[in-house]
């Protein structure tokens, strides 16, 4: 009863999935939704969202790490669950949990930025909308007003003409935090994507294999029905009137890409008056940087193990990071997060909050619509168990727990 209190409490207002109990018998964990994803998606959708770079070490290597971060706890200290409440950027959020940016979430389930949006801003945590998502800018700020971030990747052509642009729409529409997306300085193959025929630079073009495998997934069918033919809703307004999927595809892999310089991401420091975050750093000495530019967020994120399976596994960078970084920004982390205690482990090391991306993915594949809101109620019910059980008695309190961090770096 205690319990059952202090975690309504803990709620603080977020409202949870009113089918969570039903949810939690057939998928108690983030690996169960996987499961039932791959189940349930059409083959290359499933791949889309799965996949990483090479041949997934850079994924496995990520979740090893996090697996081998330990919580030491310290005992009769509470006798009750934690709440979780938390200020990210002046604004309070219900849980230091997040949906990292992703474009085309909707090739893995339609209409997917649009759900997620939804579940984001119904349990009041953060929510990232990619630029090469498939809703816009305008569709997101109606859905989420109070939890709308939003990602940029780098348009540099016409001196960043359509970069700008982003972030005056993004700016009139409400979005409370801008992400400038710094870890893909290359375009890297993802071997699955391109075994089921996406990604791999050509022209977008459904073969016999994908049509057969959209028709065996009735759910996945409906939804698109519903939803229609993906599109990159951001991005396609300045490919021109009337552009199609592939005018677009062409038109994005010609405008946009390159990681930002500093100096660029100073000059988008003069533009955006509001909390600025450069997402994946991994070494310090960057982090540094950013501080020094008077950006408020740095995000520890290697793309999911998406870029190059070499990079290491970002938790292992968080501690150096927070280090370096102190109390000028706030840290934040993704890469590999499964469940709440991935969450917990990365507070404890000393960031601020963990996104996911991959997961929400799982999540829309196993539950269609309910399952954005299911992947946020494991990962807030699972971080307060993890925080109850190491004896924080507060996200903030985290950082005083007891790690065993085999994989540390030290700089
Ligand atoms: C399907 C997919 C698309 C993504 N697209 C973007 C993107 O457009 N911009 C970006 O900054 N990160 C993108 N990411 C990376 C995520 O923002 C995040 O860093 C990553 O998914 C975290 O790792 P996780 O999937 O293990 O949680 C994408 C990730 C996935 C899975």
């Amino acid at each position: 009863m205690h319990d059952i209190t202090a975690m309504a409490a803990a709620k603080q207002g977020a409202a949870r999935n009113p089918n969570f109990l039903k949810h939690q018998r057939r998928f108690p964990t983030i690996y169960d939704l996987r499961r039932g994803a791959e189940r349930r998606l059409p083959h290359f959708a499933f791949e889309y969202g799965d996949g990483g770079a090479g041949d997934d070490t850079g994924i496995r290597h990520n979740w090893a790490a996090l697996d081998s971060v330990e919580l030491i706890p310290r005992y009769g200290v509470m006798p009750k669950l934690p709440p979780v409440g938390v200020e990210l950027f002046g604004r309070h959020y219900a849980a230091p949990v997040g949906v990292a940016p992703m474009g085309s979430p909707i090739v893995v389930w339609p209409g997917a930025d649009k759900l997620l949006a939804r579940a984001a801003q119904r349990a009041r945590v953060p929510y990232t909308l990619g630029v090469a998502g498939g809703a816009t800018i305008e569709e997101i700020a109606e859905i989420a007003p109070d939890v709308f971030w939003m990602q940029l990747y780098r348009f540099a052509g016409n001196d960043h003409a359509i970069g700008y642009d982003v972030i005056r729409r993004a700016e009139a529409a409400g979005a409370h935090v801008l992400m400038l997306t710094l870890d893909v300085p290359v375009r890297t193959v993802r071997s699955r994507e391109v075994k089921v025929g996406l990604g791999g630079g050509g022209r977008f073009r459904a073969d016999w294999k994908m049509v057969a495998s959209m028709a065996k997934c009735p759910g996945w069918a409906v939804a698109m029905l519903r939803n229609g033919q993906p599109r990159f809703a951001n991005i396609q307004p300045y490919a021109g009137k009337g552009a199609s999927l592939n005018d677009t595809i062409v038109f994005a892999r010609r405008e946009m890409g390159g990681a930002f310089s500093w100096d660029e991401v100073a000059r988008y420091r003069d533009r955006w008056k509001k909390p600025l975050v450069v997402k994946g750093l991994l070494h310090p000495a960057d982090a540094e940087k950013a501080v020094a530019l008077g950006i408020d967020g740095i995000l520890v994120s290697n793309h999911g193990g998406r870029q190059v399976e070499a990079l290491p596994p970002p938790i292992d960078c968080v501690p150096a990071i927070a280090k370096a970084v102190g109390n000028r920004a706030t840290v934040l982390f993704d890469s590999g997060v499964r469940s709440g205690t991935d969450v917990a482990r990365a507070l404890a090391l000393g960031a601020s909050a963990g996104l996911a991306g991959k997961a929400f993915l799982w999540g829309l594949g196993a539950l269609g619509a309910d399952g954005p809101g299911h992947v946020i109620d494991l990962l807030i019910d699972e971080l307060q168990s993890a925080l109850g059980q190491a004896g924080a008695l507060s996200p903030a309190e985290a950082r005083n727990i007891a790690v065993r961090h085999p994989g540390a770096l030290h700089f």
